[in-house]
């Protein structure tokens, strides 16, 4: 004979089972009817074969109960089964193909030239260095001015600098903030960086991440060691090996007693991490307006191994940043005596050692977002 309460407990649990319903699909209504309902295996089905042979007194309770339940799954699979019409046809009405599959998400990735600067910054950041960043809007004076250009130097000219038309009001403003707080008195003995630049600047987008030098020396005392990642604005073509936006990392030691050997061998240090331990490296002598003596390095050719190819132009090396002792006009034009403080500072271009590193032939590519590009630097 069957157990009476253990019918009732099932029944209970069965309309349990109802309350899942509104988030199955069509195959999964018809699967659940089926297990319920069926015909041959219903559960349901299955609980109404035993009535008969319960004891008369739980037969008639017991027997209405379960046929209550098999009315209310039936209502609620009828009901889910037109919610779920009624949802297809307004994703039809609204031209939505339901029964297309699902769309792939995208596997996101770092941008190679993203990677490329953190690595930087982090080798830097192993080593002292602290991230700092500063405007991309800068004014000429803490663009050019303050790193000592003189003030007919070419790289102001129009055809090299992107200039803002910003309202003289503002201009005013910032001229008197560079004034009060920002620019100290230039030391005794010593010519500071022309000045017509503070009563005449204009503004501009910065060429070069070198400003945030300035700016960072302004606030702060040394020791100083920075390394600067940014964005920078130049009125280049758009070929296949410039671009008028460009990254830049920049990168600046002050303290006292810092001389030109703590310049070669914290890049030497940088180049053989970031390249290999085996890499050739090497300075050449050069100029920059803010640093005195200036300096470029190279590391050797990684595509033919320093034997000359013609990413290294047969030279068997590759230029990776320009860098120099701190100027003392810098230090000056900062408020910093150059009798007292020396740096060292350099400049390099992420991208051009990511076109280098991945073997990348054209600029452009690293702009266009191309996901047949950038996939390739999914892991
Ligand atoms: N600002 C230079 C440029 O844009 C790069 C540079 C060179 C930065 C030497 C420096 C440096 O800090 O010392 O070409």
């Amino acid at each position: 004979m069957p157990d009476s309460s253990a019918l009732r407990q099932s029944l209970e649990a069965l309309r349990h089972q109802l309350n899942g319903l509104a988030e199955l699909d069509a195959a999964g209504v018809e699967a659940l009817e089926v297990r319920l309902l069926g015909r041959k295996q219903g559960v349901l089905t299955e609980l109404l074969r035993q009535l008969p042979g319960l004891p008369p007194e739980d037969k008639r309770s017991i027997g209405a109960e379960a046929n209550r339940l098999k009315l209310e799954c039936e209502a609620a699979f009828q009901a889910r089964r037109e919610a779920l019409k009624a949802a297809a046809d307004a994703a039809a009405a609204r031209g939505i193909d339901r029964t297309m599959p699902g769309r792939a998400r995208w596997v996101g990735g770092v941008h190679p030239v993203t990677r490329v600067m953190e690595e930087i910054v982090s080798i830097f950041h192993g080593l002292g260095f602290a991230r700092a960043t500063g405007p991309e809007a800068e004014t000429e004076w803490y663009n050019f001015g303050a790193l000592n250009f003189p003030p007919d130097h070419p790289a102001m000219d129009m055809h090299d600098t992107l200039y803002l038309d910003i309202p003289e009001r503002r201009t005013g403003e910032d001229r008197r903030r560079n004034r009060t707080s920002g620019v100290a008195e230039p030391a005794e003995r010593r010519e500071p960086s022309d000045r017509r630049f503070l009563d005449q600047g204009r503004w501009l987008m910065r060429t070069h991440t070198s400003p945030v030098q300035i700016r960072v020396m302004q606030g702060e005392p040394p020791p100083i060691r920075v390394v600067i990642p940014g964005w920078v604005y130049r009125k280049d073509p758009f070929d296949a090996s410039h671009a008028p936006v460009f990254a830049q990392v920049e990168g600046l030691a002050v303290d006292e007693g810092i001389s030109f050997v703590d310049l070669k061998a914290t890049l030497s240090h940088f180049a053989r991490e970031f390249f290999g331990s085996a890499t050739a490296v090497r300075f050449r002598p050069s100029f920059f307006p803010f640093t005195e003596p200036s300096a470029e390095m190279d590391v050797g050719c990684g595509v033919c191994g320093g034997r000359g190819c013609p990413a290294c132009k047969g030279t068997g090396w590759m230029e990776i940043l320009g860098a120099g002792m701190v100027h003392p006009n810098v230090l000056v034009n900062c408020g910093l005596d150059p009798e007292r403080y020396t740096g060292f500072a350099f400049g390099m271009g992420p991208q051009r050692i990511a076109l280098n590193r991945y073997g990348i032939p054209d600029i452009r590519l690293l702009y266009e977002g191309d996901m047949r590009f950038l996939e390739q630097f999914t892991r």
